[in-house]
């Protein structure tokens, strides 16, 4: 497995573009098989799961080029109408595909996705939405066959704001006959991305951003060009790395209330944060402030997907903080990786803990549980004296543009580590 051995001690700091969301250029590279034509979409991060939705694509028969972060994507034709459980297993949030290919066509066949590092995560809200529209859903021996006997608009009440089921029901009632409403939908800015994909190639979705959504649906769609939102959780990652290592940072390209939620936290972590034209500059904190209580919630709330990486920083503050993690039920992984590097973390409950700060974290080798709690140890192991090794980094390349040479160009001493058995023979 590959690894980056860090020499911590620098300060992180300097000036940075960060590419297209993860989150949200996943459904929007699913929505790309609703229009039965080309799709160009700039911005396009070169992560993992980037690659394993664009194999996806390739299976069922479309035809894709992906350069420069452009991709793009001729759905022209489609020769299969089941989805390859490798991909699925790879990857779960490719379960998004299922809205857009009963969007698409009379029947489609997927594996169930399963649960993953930080939970069951069932999709029970993503099967009752698309039965609400008529698509009749059968499952057994592990997969979804979906049977679009009718897709009628309706309306849609979600018992709780889920990011996928949203998206899967937007993609699934965009070509619905009449007119569906969604009400709790989840309100993070990749819906609103989403939103714009869709309309730009002739769709009619109002309201993504809010907690109700409306889809009139339309008979067909069109060609489209667009460039995905820049990726808010990436931006915060790198500020939480320069507010560790005192290091100032100055970020191109933010949507101001995209990054709010983060902003808030830092700021109230000691951390300066000044927004100007389409950029931030960030000025680090003299002392790491403790934040009494960090409970993650749905958009607008703080982000469960900034949790590990704050949780980082509050390893070095001057006070205690709580931690209550309300989305997933298996996000604490990062905390016995941390402690190994010498940070004090207590367990409360399952899904709170409360971290005392320390003065410094101590070196060690530690394994990334998950994506962000793989980006989480990368930022302790930047503010430690002595090489710290984390591991199992295939969990961070899913959803980071080339961290190693972004953290280097800041200042940073990373080292990929590719296998040993390479690295010997070069
Ligand atoms: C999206 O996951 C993101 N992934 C996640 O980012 C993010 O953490 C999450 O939204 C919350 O913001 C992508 O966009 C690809 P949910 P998603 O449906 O859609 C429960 C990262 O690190 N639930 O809003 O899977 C579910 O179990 C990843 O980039 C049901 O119970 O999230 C969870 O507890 C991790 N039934 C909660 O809702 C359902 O049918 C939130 O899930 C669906 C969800």
């Amino acid at each position: 497995m590959s690894k980056y051995t860090i020499r911590g001690g620098n300060k992180i700091e300097g000036r940075l573009a960060i590419r297209g969301a993860k989150n949200s250029i996943l459904p929007i590279i699913a929505a790309t098989i609703l229009n039965e034509s080309v799709s160009t979409i700039h911005n396009v991060p070169d992560i993992s799961d980037v690659y394993v939705m664009i194999k996806i694509l390739e299976s069922i028969g479309c035809k894709v080029k992906y350069e420069d972060g452009t991709l793009v994507v001729d759905s022209s034709n489609i020769s299969s109408m089941e989805i390859d459980e490798h991909y699925v297993r790879k990857m779960r949030s490719s379960i998004i595909v299922m809205g857009a290919m009963i969007g698409r066509l009379d029947y489609t066949k997927i594996s169930h996705p399963g649960g993953c590092a930080i939970g069951s995560r069932p999709i029970d809200l993503h099967l009752n939405a698309l039965k609400e529209l008529g698509v009749r859903i059968e499952e057994d021996d592990g997969f979804i066959k979906c049977f679009k006997d009718k897709l009628v608009g309706s309306t849609i009440n979600f018992e709780f704001p889920s990011v996928g089921a949203t998206e899967n029901t937007m993609l699934a009632a965009v070509k619905a006959k009449g007119t569906t409403k969604i009400y709790n939908a989840a309100r993070e800015p990749e819906i609103e991305d989403l939103q714009d994909f869709l309309n730009s190639m002739g769709a009619k979705v109002r309201g993504a951003g809010t907690n109700y959504i409306e889809i009139e649906g339309v008979e067909t769609l069109h060609e489209v060009e667009h460039t995905v939102i820049p990726d808010r959780i990436a931006i915060g990652t790198y500020m939480v790395a320069s507010a560790m290592t005192g290091g100032c940072l100055e970020v191109d390209r933010v949507i101001i209330p995209h990054m709010e939620p983060i902003s808030d936290k830092l700021r109230a972590a000691g951390c300066n944060i000044e927004y100007k034209g389409n950029g931030l500059v960030m000025t680090p904190p003299k002392i790491i402030q403790a934040i009494d209580l960090v409970r993650t919630s749905p958009h607008p709330g703080f982000p469960t997907d900034m949790q590990a990486q704050l949780m980082s920083l509050m390893a070095l503050s001057n006070g205690t903080s709580v931690f209550h993690e309300t989305i997933f039920e298996n996000r604490f992984m990062h905390c016995a990786e941390l402690t190994r590097l010498g940070a004090n973390i207590k367990y409360i409950t399952e899904n709170i803990c409360m971290i005392k700060g320390v003065a410094n974290l101590h070196n060690a080798k530690v394994k990334s549980p998950d994506l962000r709690g793989g980006a989480a140890l990368i930022l302790a192991a930047l503010t430690i004296n002595g090489e710290t090794e984390v591991s199992n980094i295939y969990h961070v390349e899913r959803g980071y543009e080339n961290i190693e040479q972004t953290l280097r160009s800041l200042g940073a001493e990373i080292l990929k580590i590719e296998n040993l058995e390479k690295v010997k023979g070069c």
